[in-house]
């Protein structure tokens, strides 16, 4: 109706404008999408033990307990309450994609989790991780992609490895000496032939990470790969969103 009245008013009929979302607006989303997967990732974290024990059966963790504690951690590193962010914008859209795809694949795992007289169990958050970016493409239905990459050295999956783009940001951006610590890159950037917004959010190497990445370099870890031997506080990880417009 307003739209309406406007048109009257100004005489006349504006062309078809192509929606373009502005640059801020998609960093900030690919920002929210990688606070919400590291949120999941720090419960995943802070539940290993539990989740290793081979005493313990049910640890309690469904898809909805794991996104209600995710969204929790979500909530005190941004201030903004996942569940109040407008549905029908495109930020609140992908989040929820993004949450929908956290409770798949919890659940979808339960057996795993609840395997009794089983100690490590390879439900790891970098796995986590990876399960929840695909099934988020699967729902996300090519309108964005979310993936955790990294220093080509510092690959173990296949499937991280990052592309000719990702390379070069990691390599001239992320990697740079003067590149201040936590600062996202991000650029328009024309990717597998569509018009696409791209943000590249550096992780860091803690503690927890170094005993599967660090020393003795070569030595294999709990999950089968052999060390990196990354120390504290280098680049370990960058998670990858593509936005297309
Ligand atoms: C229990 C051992 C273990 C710990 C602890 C661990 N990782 Fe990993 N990490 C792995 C394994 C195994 C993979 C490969 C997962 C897969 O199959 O996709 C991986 C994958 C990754 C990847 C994805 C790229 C790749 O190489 O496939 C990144 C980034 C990463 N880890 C960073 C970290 C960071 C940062 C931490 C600490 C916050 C951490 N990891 C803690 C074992 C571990």
């Amino acid at each position: 109706m307003k739209l309406t009245v406007a048109l009257i008013s100004m005489g006349t009929i504006p062309a078809p404008v192509i929606y373009a979302a502005p640059d801020g607006e998609d960093l900030s989303i690919g920002k929210s999408l990688a606070d919400m997967l590291v949120a999941g990732e720090t419960v995943i974290s802070r539940e290993q033990d539990r989740i290793d024990d081979p005493k313990l059966g049910d640890k309690g963790l469904s898809g909805e307990t794991l996104l209600e504690q995710t969204r929790e951690i979500y909530r005190r590193a941004t201030g903004v309450d996942a569940a109040a962010v407008d549905p029908a914008s495109r930020h609140g859209r992908l989040l929820r994609a993004q949450m929908d795809a956290i409770v798949e694949v919890m659940d979808a795992n339960q057996t795993t989790i609840n395997a009794k007289g089983t100690g490590f169990k390879g439900f790891i958050p970098a796995v986590f991780a990876r399960l929840v970016n695909e099934a988020f493409a699967r729902k996300a239905k090519g309108e964005a992609e979310v993936k955790v990459t990294g220093p080509p050295d510092r690959i173990r999956n296949r499937k991280a490895r990052p592309d000719a783009w990702e390379t070069n940001v990691i390599k001239s951006k992320l990697l740079a000496p003067n590149w201040p610590r936590d600062h996202a890159y991000s650029a328009a950037v024309e990717t597998g032939g569509r018009a696409a917004f791209r943000v590249m959010v550096p992780q860091y190497y803690d503690e927890t990470c170094l005993a599967c990445h660090g020393s003795p370099k070569g030595e294999v870890d709990i999950t089968g790969y052999p060390k990196e031997g990354a120390k504290l506080d280098e680049l370990g990880g960058v998670i990858s969103i593509i936005l297309y417009r």
